[in-house]
């Protein structure tokens, strides 16, 4: 899969955000909001999944966008383009139920910004009103804001050291806008931390909340039981009964263990690779 373009949205603190575009024809043509694609950056390499940002089908291209966290996703912002990946499955998972719900909120923080904004979208184009929240730790870290803007009728722009927009957490946010009025419906992506909270805030106004999960994966199609997730008391797959759960149901405290088992195997594979 040829990589057609790269561009570094972000760049501070450790953090780097990169936004890549891939050939992809088949991929392009049938994904729909809040689906994802699982990839490998080179033969050897594990598989990540990406949220599909953007799909053109007429130019047969999509649109990911990634934190370098991990060895996979350094790996994958080293790429250039011209260059290519191995392979990219997809799109895999439930699309995001679009419907005309009235009044829905859509929270991002971090990268998870980037995963809200083909929702958003399509929610615009299903004609709901559409509230953007959106929440970066500094002001070099906001990415999208702009993308959004144009397809949404308000933002508001959160940092965490009040670099830019207002100072505080999306969450607070959140909870004044439903303190304000009714709204139909919460859709959020970010660190797990952030969506628990989403959850807390959003259960005694009786709101419904959604959250898109992003497990650890494998396959990415049902077979491993890697992404597992209790929700509602059921084992769920995230790759295939998910992305998207409902935030009030979900076992947030055995999500957060499972998603930090790798973290010091991943800091050592890097170290080993001499990737900072
Ligand atoms: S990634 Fe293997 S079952 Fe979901």
């Amino acid at each position: 899969m040829k990589i057609l373009s790269k561009e570094v949205l972000a760049d501070s603190q450790g953090t780097r955000i990169v936004k890549i575009t891939v050939q992809s024809p088949d991929i392009a043509a049938k994904a729909r909001a809040g689906q994802f694609v699982v990839l490998m950056v080179n033969e050897e390499g594990e598989r990540i999944p990406l949220t599909i940002v953007w799909a053109d089908a007429e130019k047969g291209v999509i649109t990911l966008i990634a934190q370098e966290a991990g060895f996979t996703t350094k790996l994958l912002g080293g790429s250039m383009p011209g260059g290519s990946l191995y392979s990219i499955v997809g799109p895999l998972g439930h699309p995001t139920e679009i419907r005309k719900y009235g009044r829905v909120i859509l929270v991002g923080g971090g990268v998870g910004i980037a995963e809200i904004y083909p929702v958003a979208a399509a929610m615009k184009g299903a004609g709901n009103y559409v509230t953007a929240v959106i929440g970066s730790r500094t002001k070099e870290l906001m990415i999208l804001e702009r993308e959004l803007k144009e397809i949404s009728d308000e933002v508001m722009v959160l940092t965490d050291d009040g670099s830019y927009g207002r100072k505080g957490f999306v969450t607070e946010a959140l909870k004044e806008l439903l303190e304000k009025e009714k709204h139909d419906l919460v859709y959020a992506v970010g660190p797990l931390p952030m969506m628990r909270a989403v959850a807390g805030v959003t259960r005694p106004f009786g709101v419904p909340a959604r959250v898109s999960l992003n497990a650890i994966m494998v396959d990415g199609t049902g077979m491993c039981g890697c992404c597992r997730v209790s929700v509602g008391r059921e084992v769920k797959f995230s790759c295939v009964d998910g992305p998207e759960f409902d935030a009030s149901q979900v076992d947030w405290g055995e999500l957060l263990t499972r998603n930090g088992i790798y973290i010091e195997k991943e800091k050592h594979i890097c170290r080993l690779n001499n990737i900072a």
